[in-house]
């Protein structure tokens, strides 16, 4: 196989876009597609300030690189969890993050959950009733909420995520099974603003999985390899992997299934309506918007982790 560039021998081959790239070819192409698509969908200009949330994945070190590369005003953000039972998954994702960012003379905002709410994520999903023990319906609202706060408290004007075409295939594929049309409403490349929370952008939303390991390793970025080890047995695990069975039968299966939902919410179909968008209030505490009465599902869950820490210390 040649890159279609030069004729040198190829890196990649892109069967889905019938393009096949060499290292230097390809390095460049990727960057340009994701600058053609934050244009297409309006996600940012360079005049934005940008907050990557970075979990040191490979996924969202590239965006870094290729957002600093473009010339775009990208700090980083990261959320050390504390899931560092087994593996110390949270603490090498961590060094590699700050590695990432030292070397390029770049900035990185880091929040330890445990030390700014008493607890980590594993100890926090202890005391939440819904995740059975697992801790990732906890981590993920702990993720989203500390997102948007630092956004928002440190003036940022958009929030960028690492999500990839396999993700969002996968998320798109749960919501469409369940047909969870509030859900199918909000997924996208970008969730506009509203009061006190910034745009949400997927800059790689185009991209397949592969595209973005091959750009990793052929950028030469240290990442880290293992997944979370609380994603064992995740449905969207099982999801991709349906997904990717239907790929291999059919190249470009993912993308289009992702494109053609698109199309159609840009036709119309599933648009909003009156009854269905809910009146939203801010908390009382965190002062971000939530559609419960009082606390925020964020702020209950911190409620109660710290009046049973409390109760423990009593008892
Ligand atoms: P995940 O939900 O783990 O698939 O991650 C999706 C995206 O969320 C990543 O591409 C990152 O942009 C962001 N993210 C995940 N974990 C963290 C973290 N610990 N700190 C900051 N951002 C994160
Ligand atoms: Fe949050 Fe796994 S539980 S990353
Ligand atoms: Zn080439
Ligand atoms: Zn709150």
């Amino acid at each position: 196989m040649k890159c279609r560039k030069c004729g040198q021998k190829a890196a990649i081959n892109m069967r889905h876009h019938k393009l096949a790239l060499c290292k230097e070819h390809y390095l460049e192409w990727l960057p340009e597609q994701t600058a053609r698509f934050i244009k297409k969908y309006r996600m940012f200009t360079p005049q934005e300030r940008v907050l990557v949330a970075v979990s040191g994945g490979k996924d969202s070190l590239s965006l870094w690189d290729i957002l600093w590369r473009l010339g775009y005003q990208a700090d980083g953000l990261y959320i050390a969890l504390g899931i560092d039972e087994g593996i110390a998954y949270s603490a090498e994702s961590q060094r590699l993050c700050e590695a990432f960012a030292e070397a390029r003379g770049l900035t990185l905002h880091i929040v330890d959950i445990a030390r700014e709410y008493g607890a980590s994520i594993p100890e926090l999903a202890r005391s939440d009733r819904r995740g059975k023990g697992k801790p990732c319906s906890v981590c993920g609202l702990v993720k989203r909420h500390e997102m948007n706060r630092i956004a928002r408290d440190l003036g940022y004007d958009v929030l960028a995520t690492g999500h990839n075409l396999d993700d969002e295939a996968a998320v798109l594929f749960g919501n469409t099974l369940n047909w969870q049309v509030e859900y199918l409403l909000r997924q996208g490349p970008v969730l506009p603003e509203s009061p006190g929370l910034a745009r949400k952008v997927k800059p790689l939303c185009r991209f397949y999985e592969r595209e973005m390991a091959a750009y990793a390793l052929l950028r030469g970025i240290q990442y880290i390899y293992d997944e979370c080890p609380f994603a064992i047995g995740a449905t969207s695990i099982y999801y991709k992997e349906m997904l990717n069975q239907l790929e291999a039968k059919r190249p470009g299966a993912k993308l289009s299934f992702y494109l053609s939902f698109l199309r159609a919410k840009e036709e119309g179909l599933f648009a909003p309506q009156e009854d269905v968008q809910q009146a939203l209030d801010a908390c009382p505490r965190c002062g971000q918007l939530t559609s419960a009465p009082g606390l925020c599902a964020f702020c209950r869950l911190i409620e109660r982790a710290s009046s049973e820490a409390k109760g423990a210390v009593r008892g």
